[in-house]
């Protein structure tokens, strides 16, 4: 079997799949070479083991703990690559991973007080770093508020069992969750939050009011993981985008990216990685005033052509693209 891109260089052989809720799976992987990464890190995977559908997947295992590299994955009704893991990918199929990648991790903290945050499917780094810290830092004080929208929501039920945690439910009757969002007075019910770095992993929407909210009560070490999709409304004034094909403008508030830009106007347009690693959102701009901090996966040839990485491209005026 050939390796699909030279960005998955990995072959993984599914040893397992364990289904966690009634949307959410879990992959276990055995990898017949030593695979290096750390705990809260993500993975390309390449999508029916094809070159040019890449996706990002934290990866939920740990490293030094879990016996397998494992993938937990929402199914996502239009999810390419989450389609195709939790409902045709099966036990003893092979798929192809990226080096892990990512700097939403616990280990280069020096603290040993840390708030964990998740919500949804962000808690897979959240889980991966909390059993870090119990194997590595034992002696750490970790505080975890996990929110979902229901009990039936609660990935790794069975193992939070193991790990003090606040659970948090929009929709609940049963004991052990408080009911609702999480709110200011929750955090603010944490012992000594404003002496603890916070880390938290959700959707977009949710880290921004978490953000927010713990630095308001004073917290100065704050890290979020940056891949997921923002859900930005689309901007009727701003910098404006032209298609050629198919022709269509729209517009964007001065300061996104350009896949900012494209998301918000539902835009059709890959992304995986976020961060101008894995080279998914190349885009063509034909003309306009840009600046970017990555061209990681262009060729010269390509970068003269106008090609972008749209997750690392700044508009800087009104943008034409192919
Ligand atoms: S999404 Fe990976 S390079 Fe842009």
């Amino acid at each position: 079997m050939t390796m699909p891109t030279t960005q998955c260089p990995w072959r993984m052989q599914v040893h397992h799949i364990q289904q966690e809720t009634p949307d959410v799976w879990t992959l276990s992987l055995f990898c017949h070479d030593h695979y290096s990464y750390q705990a809260g890190q993500y993975a390309l995977v390449s999508i029916r083991n094809s070159a040019d559908t890449l996706r990002a997947y934290t990866i939920s295992s740990t490293p030094g703990v879990s016996p397998f590299i494992t993938l937990t994955i929402r199914r996502i009704d239009e999810g390419v690559g989450s389609q195709w893991l939790t409902g045709e990918v099966k036990r003893g199929d092979y798929i192809w991973l990226s080096d892990a990648q990512g700097d939403f991790i616990c280990e280069d903290k020096t603290t040993d007080r840390f708030l964990l945050l998740a919500a949804g499917c962000g808690v897979t780094p959240i889980m991966s770093m909390r059993r870090w810290l119990a194997k590595n830092r034992p002696q750490a004080d970790v505080q975890v508020i996990y929110n979902v929208r229901s009990p039936k929501d609660v990935i790794f039920a069975e193992e939070w069992k193991n790990y003090p945690v606040t659970l948090v439910a929009e929709v609940t009757n049963q004991p052990g969750f408080i009911e609702g969002r999480l709110t200011r007075e929750i955090l603010a019910a944490v012992p000594d939050i404003a002496s603890r770095t916070v880390m938290t992993c959700g959707p977009a929407p949710y880290m921004d009011a978490v953000e927010e909210n713990v630095k308001a009560l004073g917290v100065t070490q704050f890290f979020k993981e940056k891949f997921f999709t923002p859900v930005a409304e689309a901007a009727t004034s701003g910098l404006k985008f032209t298609t050629l094909t198919p022709a269509r403008e729209f517009y964007s508030p001065v300061g996104t990216t350009l896949l900012e830009a494209l998301e918000s106007n539902k835009v059709p347009v890959n992304a995986a990685c976020r961060a101008g690693v894995c080279g998914c959102c190349k885009t063509r701009v034909v003309s306009g005033e840009y600046t970017v901090n990555s061209t990681m996966t262009l060729t010269e040839r390509e970068i003269a052509e106008g090609y972008v990485l749209a997750c690392s491209c700044h508009p800087q005026g009104d943008l034409v693209l192919a």
